[in-house]
């Protein structure tokens, strides 16, 4: 099976011993507090998880420079974004060596995880600008990964972490939300070797329905892993128990049984493009997967990636570094010709034309009203849990 990423073994940082959770509980209410973002506590579910392997906790300023950067943390270790905690004012746990980290995303702010506090450091304006602009390709605040970014603080409390839970995720997706080390044991379990990640905030139509399936036959893989992201999205986006009950509709019914699993993450949409798909990549690598499917506009937002920038960003990256796979799909749509979802550019024959296209305003406009998109657009079992959701708003 495909390594995790920098280490031999998945280094989950959950405490996974109930005694020894239960005493760190009882530490942390002892413990100077301080509630954390959302982005900070969804770094910290996926250390949890094993997922953001081999990291050990929240990254200081040289770290996080050299990874925004170069991908490279001050030790050498690939990582393609910043993984943080930030916040406006840490006066509240000034001088202490231990912490607890509050989640912001549970009624009453439980806690979630402790903190050894390494360091204590403020970013300069003119750091925040370079990470910006590294990570984000952009630094116009209209960007909401930008603005998200650059919302939460400059003062940096790194340090590695314990963590207690997995925040909100296991309740409210119960069945969905698994962590890497899971994954890890069911590819295993189930004796697949070859397998193919697909990421995903959408609820399927047919054209990805048939990215997984073309990835899955070109590939001669074992298996598919849906991984759909379960944490914060921008408005207007789909919320992820509506998007869970399409994909698993959709699975159910034009899969056949054992091919695909269908599972979730628990980390907010960064809108990074080309940065996050690497990410995407490394802990899609750390679930066990050799493969993670990059299509048009992967993980963009507006129009401030080009279409393929989340493919072209792998050709400068090290097999010594990540050693999954790239599927790179082109744009896939229907075509009216061949009565199949294609790629584009594997039928040079074609306009338009012979293409169904439909904008994702439209798409939404003829749910909201009702209408079920073509079939050859959404699968009717999809477009009819999306109808009875945009009627529900
Ligand atoms: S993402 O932000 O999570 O990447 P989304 O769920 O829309 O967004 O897409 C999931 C994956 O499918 C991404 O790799 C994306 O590039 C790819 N994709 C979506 N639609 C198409 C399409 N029509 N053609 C090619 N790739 C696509």
């Amino acid at each position: 099976m495909i390594k995790p990423l920098g280490s031999d073994k998945l280094m989950p940082l959950y405490v996974e011993d109930d005694a020894k959770r239960a005493e760190l509980q009882k530490e942390a209410e002892g413990l100077p507090s301080i509630v954390i973002s959302s982005a900070a506590a969804g770094n910290a579910v996926m250390l949890a998880g094993g997922y953001f392997t081999p990291l050990t906790g929240f990254m200081n300023v040289a770290d996080s420079m050299g990874v925004a950067q170069n991908m490279k943390t001050t030790s050498g270790q690939f990582w393609p974004t910043p993984v943080l905690n930030v916040v406006e004012d840490a006066s509240a746990i000034k001088d202490a060596k231990r912490i607890a980290l509050l989640d912001p995303n549970v009624e009453g702010n439980p806690v979630l995880a402790i903190q050894d506090v390494e360091a204590i450091e403020e970013f300069t304006d003119e750091q925040m600008a370079t990470m910006t602009k590294e990570i984000y390709g952009t630094d116009d605040p209209e960007h909401i990964g930008v603005a998200t970014f650059n919302a939460v603080g400059k003062t940096c409390i790194s340090g590695p972490i314990q963590v207690l839970n997995f925040s909100y995720f296991p309740k409210d997706f119960p069945g969905t939300f698994k962590t890497a080390v899971e994954i890890r044991n069911e590819i295993s379990e189930r004796g697949w070797e070859k397998v193919v990640a697909f990421q995903t905030r959408n609820p399927m139509h047919l054209a990805h329905e048939e990215l997984c399936r073309m990835a899955y036959e070109d590939e001669k893989a074992d298996g598919i892993l849906i991984h759909m992201l379960l944490g914060k999205l921008k408005k207007g986006d789909i919320p992820a128990d509506v998007r869970d009950n399409c994909i698993r509709k959709m699975v159910e019914t034009y899969f056949p049984p054992n091919t695909v699993m269908v599972t979730g993450y628990g980390f907010d949409m960064l809108y990074a493009g080309p940065r996050e798909a690497v990410l995407h990549a490394c802990f899609r690598q750390n679930c066990g997967c050799t493969h993670l499917i990059v299509g048009r506009d992967h993980a963009g937002v507006g129009d401030y990636y080009g279409p393929f920038d989340a493919q072209t960003i792998f050709d400068n990256i090290s097999k010594d570094d990540l050693q999954i796979d790239i599927y790179r799909a082109d744009h896939t749509a229907f075509s009216k010709k061949l009565g199949k979802v294609v790629m584009m550019s594997r039928v040079e024959d074609h306009t338009k034309d012979d293409f169904v296209l439909l904008s994702g305003t439209k798409v939404r406009e003829m749910l909201g009203q009702g209408i079920k998109p073509p079939k050859e657009f959404s699968r009717p079992e999809v477009a009819d849990i999306l109808i009875a959701y945009y009627q529900s708003l």
